[in-house]
C-alpha cells in the first residue's frame, strides 16, 4: 500500500503512515505507527515461548529506557529466565551503562551486561554470562536436553550482528526447524545452547515524543518513516545543551550560539560545505550527515537518557 505524508498533532514532524492509521494519528495523542508486519511478529514472539527457557533482551545501551519494547516485558514477566544485554557498549558513555546495568539488576532481579556487537572479547562475555545463567537450570540440564533461548529486541539493535558473533564464537549451525516460524531461526551453540532469532518490533505507539526521537536519533526506526530535518534539529539541540565540549572538539563551534534550532542545523551544514546552488544550506543533507555522526559514533560516546535515581551522575548533562 502506498503511504501518504500527513502532518502529526505531535511535534514529531511529518509521519508517514499507511492509508487506514492516518485518522489515528491526527486523533491519539501519542505517535501511532505501527506496520503490520510487527503485528505478525509479536505474534510469532508470543508463539514461540513455550519452546525456550530463556530470554534474551537486547536493548541499546545509548537509551536503554526508549530502546525497550514494552511487550517483551510483559511476554518475559513469566517463569522464564531472563537476561538484558545492552548492545552497542562500545558507542555509549561507561558511567551511564554502570548506572543502567545496576538499575535493571535492581528493579528487575535479572542479569544485565553491556557487549559491543562486533568485538570477540565482548561476545564471549555473553556467552559465559549466558553460561552462569543456564548453570541454575539443573533438572532440564540433567534430562539431556538443550537449554533454548530466545533473542528479542527492537529492529537495528544488533540482533543479527550478535546472533552471527555468537555462532562464530562457538562454531553454530543455523537451520530452519519444521514446525517453527519461517522467520525465526534456531542456532546451536557448542555449549549445550540452542538459540533463536526472532524478528524485531517496535512498540504500538511510544510513550513519549522523546522515546520517538531517541529511536530516530539511534536509527530502530527507519529515516523514511518520520521528518529527518526536524530530528536532526532536535538531535543538535539536545548535543549544543548536554554536550557542548564533544561538539566544539569534533566541529569547532559551539552551537549554542545559535539560538534556533534551525540556525544551529544551518550552520553545521554550512560548515560542511552543504549548500543549494543559491547558497542555501541543504537542509536535508545536513541533517543526514549529522545524524550518521552521532549513530556511527563519532560524536565520542553519547548516551541519551539516565536512570531517574542516577542524576548525580549527570554534572553538566541535563538528560
Ligand atoms: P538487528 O538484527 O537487530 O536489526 O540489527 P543488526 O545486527 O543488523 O545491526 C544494526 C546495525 O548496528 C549494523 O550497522 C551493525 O553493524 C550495528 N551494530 C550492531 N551491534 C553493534 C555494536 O555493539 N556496536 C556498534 N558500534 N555497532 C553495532 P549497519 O551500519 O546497519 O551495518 P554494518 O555497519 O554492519 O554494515
Amino acid at each position: 500500500m502506498k503511504n501518504k505524508c500527513v502532518k502529526s498533532h505531535l511535534n514529531f514532524g511529518v509521519i508517514l503512515v499507511g492509508d487506514k492509521d492516518i485518522d489515528n494519528v491526527a486523533a491519539n495523542s501519542s505517535i501511532h505507527w505501527f506496520p503490520g508486519h510487527m503485528r505478525v511478529s509479536q505474534r510469532l514472539l508470543k508463539e514461540n515461548l513455550s519452546r525456550v527457557d530463556l530470554i534474551v533482551e537486547l536493548i541499546d545501551a545509548r537509551a536503554p529506557r526508549s530502546s525497550r519494547n514494552p511487550f517483551f516485558k510483559d511476554i518475559t514477566s513469566g517463569n522464564k529466565a531472563r537476561v538484558v544485554v545492552m548492545s552497542k557498549g562500545d558507542l555509549a558513555d561507561r558511567r551511564f551503562s554502570e548506572a543502567w546495568i545496576k538499575h535493571i539488576e535492581n528493579t528487575e532481579r535479572v542479569r544485565a551486561l553491556t557487549v559491543d556487537c562486533k568485538n570477540a572479547k565482548s561476545v564471549k562475555n555473553v556467552i559465559d554470562v549466558l553460561k552462569e545463567v543456564l548453570s541454575n537450570f539443573p533438572k532440564k540440564r540433567s534430562l539431556g536436553r538443550l537449554m533454548r533461548a530466545m533473542i528479542v529486541g527492537i529492529p537495528n539493535v544488533g540482533k543479527s550482528t550478535l546472533i552471527n558473533s555468537l555462532a562464530k564464537k562457538s562454531k553454530a549451525r543455523v537451520e530452519n526447524r519444521p514446525g517453527v516460524t519461517r522467520t525465526a531461526q534456531w542456532i546451536h551453540l557448542d555449549n549445550g545452547l540452542d538459540l533463536l532469532d526472532t524478528p524485531g518490533t517496535l512498540p504500538s505507539r511510544f510513550e513519549s515524543p522523546e522515546v520517538g526521537l531517541n529511536l530516530a536519533y539511534t536509527g530502530a526506526i527507519k529515516d523514511a518513516v518520520y521528518d529527518l530535518e526536524y530530528v536532526a534539529m532536535n538531535l543538535i539541540e539536545f548535543l549544543s545543551a548536554n554536550h557542548s565540549k564533544q561538539v566544539k572538539a569534533r566541529f569547532g563551534v559551539d552551537f549554542s550560539e545559535f539560538a534556533r534550532p534551525i540556525e544551529k542545523l544551518e550552520a553545521f551544514g554550512r560548515l560542511r560545505g552543504m549548500l543549494l546552488r543559491g547558497g542555501e544550506v541543504d537542509l536535508n543533507r545536513a541533517a543526514l550527515s549529522l545524524l550518521d555522526e552521532y549513530r556511527s559514533g563519532k560524536l565520542g560516546r553519547i548516551t541519551l537518557e539516565i536512570p531517574r535515581e542516577s542524576k548525580k551522575l549527570l554534572g553538566d548533562h541535563n538528560l
